[in-house]
């Protein structure tokens, strides 16, 4: 077995948090005991590239209870827990990851997931779908993908014919999107703009750039906390949607001129460009929720800066020139993730989006060659079967249709 971490002695720290992890992801519980009976992945080998930390590591040991062998690597240079990677590694998954690992390093590690050939691949964000077809895409079989950032990437590449094997967009399935976009992100980024910043959010004006699935979690949680909360948003529907959920809706050029939180959740570019950073008041926190450090023009922001200095870990004061603060949180990257003191997503919502992850990747080990390359949705009775799990171990009972009902709704007979 081979392997690349910070540091094996971490691995006692480690195992102690994917233990944690593993006793708050119940319904993950119930598939790992199936798959040690039918070992539905006997034989395959699964590269994964996800945010190495506990809730991954259940989901990485879930897989091998089920007979995979596993590599994985980071999909965020930040994010690794290096305890955690330590720990997996001595429960025998190959991980190559640590936390601050270069932009280089990055990438080399996503190619040694590929030099271990996977026959499946987990993917969050598209680098190493992207890296396996710069390669030839290697004898893939399939994969999944975790995040919107990644699907967009691989519907790109479906629209070139250039994916070469079937993907599972797990991230477009209603369960994922939301539970894990919606609340999930939107707790996990609040804390860490909390913890990182030790700053108040009630009362605070917030302006949240993006109402897609991730944007109108925070909005609304933010709103939850006392925030007063400003949304921007470039499509009219959703747009609508948050004037009409009693959100301000206003320009990011409006919105610059009092906001003092900014948190982006577009999964575009350069949504915050040097025009905005010049209009913002001193003091202003900037972070990101999207997927990849390019959502903040962080060139501008050092363009426009004469000083910066670390104040708080994860925490960086811009002075620009003519003396205005701006704060930026975990280098612009995911906030909920990236940062030192960042928990990323609740267990229970990974606890879900790993159970789907898990059956989504059995589906593939028994079916992957039936599938044309291209972009799949997950199986409804996958997203089905993991919400019935979830609300059977939480004892919550489903109301059920008579058949009468169930008559009535295929009838078209039946008018006033
Ligand atoms: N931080 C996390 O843990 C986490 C979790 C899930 C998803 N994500 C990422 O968050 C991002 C958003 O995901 P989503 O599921 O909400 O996507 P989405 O497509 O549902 O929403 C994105 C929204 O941003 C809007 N938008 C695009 N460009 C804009 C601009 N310039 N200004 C204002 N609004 C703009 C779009 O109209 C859309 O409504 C993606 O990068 C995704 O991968 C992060």
């Amino acid at each position: 077995m081979r392997y690349r971490v910070r540091n094996l002695r971490l691995a006692p720290r480690g195992r102690a948090a994917v233990e944690w992890a593993r006793e708050h992801m119940p319904v993950l519980a119930e598939i790992r005991r199936e798959f040690s009976r039918s070992r539905p992945l006997r034989g395959l080998r699964v590269g994964a590239a996800l945010h190495v930390e506990a809730k991954t590591a259940v989901l990485a040991l879930t897989l091998k209870e089920g007979g995979a062998e596993v590599s994985l690597a980071g999909c965020n240079p930040l994010s690794t827990k290096d305890e955690v990677a330590a720990a997996l590694v001595k429960e025998g998954v190959s991980v190559y990851a640590w936390r601050g690992e270069s932009q280089r390093d990055y990438y080399a590690n996503l190619r040694r997931v590929i030099a271990d050939r996977p026959d499946l691949v987990i993917d969050d964000g598209g680098d190493l779908v992207s890296e396996l077809h710069s390669r030839g895409g290697m004898g893939v079989k399939g994969g999944c993908e975790e995040t919107t950032t990644g699907v967009n990437r691989l519907r790109a590449m479906e629209a070139r014919g250039e994916l070469r094997f079937p993907v599972i967009a797990v991230n477009d399935s209603p369960t994922k999107r939301l539970f894990d976009n919606r609340f999930g992100t939107a707790e996990s980024t609040l804390q860490a703009l909390m913890s990182l910043t030790n700053t108040q959010i009630g009362g605070k004006r917030v302006v949240v750039v993006g109402y897609g699935h991730v944007g109108r979690g925070i909005a609304s949680r933010a709103r939850g906390l006392g925030a007063v909360v400003t949304v921007v948003e470039t499509d009219p529907v959703r747009a609508l949607e948050a004037a009409m959920d009693g959100f301000l809706v206003r320009s990011l050029e409006e919105a610059c001129e009092d906001g003092e939180i900014f948190i982006t959740a577009t999964g575009s570019f350069h949504v915050i460009r040097e025009e905005h950073l010049r209009e913002m008041r001193d003091g202003a926190i900037l972070c990101n929720a999207g997927h990849f450090n390019v959502e903040i023009d962080l060139e501008a922001l050092r363009r426009l800066s004469e000083r910066r200095r670390e104040v708080l870990e994860d925490v960086e004061e811009f002075r620009l020139k003519g003396g205005k603060r701006l704060y930026l949180l975990a280098g612009g990257r995911l906030v909920n993730l990236a940062g030192r003191r960042s928990l990323g997503h609740p267990m229970e919502i990974m606890d879900l989006s790993f159970s789907l992850q898990a059956l989504s990747l059995q589906y593939l080990a028994g079916n992957a060659d039936r599938l044309k390359p291209g972009v799949h949705e997950v199986p409804p009775e996958i997203d089905r079967r993991v919400a019935e799990l979830k609300l059977k171990l939480s004892g919550i009972r489903l109301e059920r249709q008579t058949e009468e009902q169930r008559e009535y709704l295929r009838s078209w007979r039946m008018g006033t």
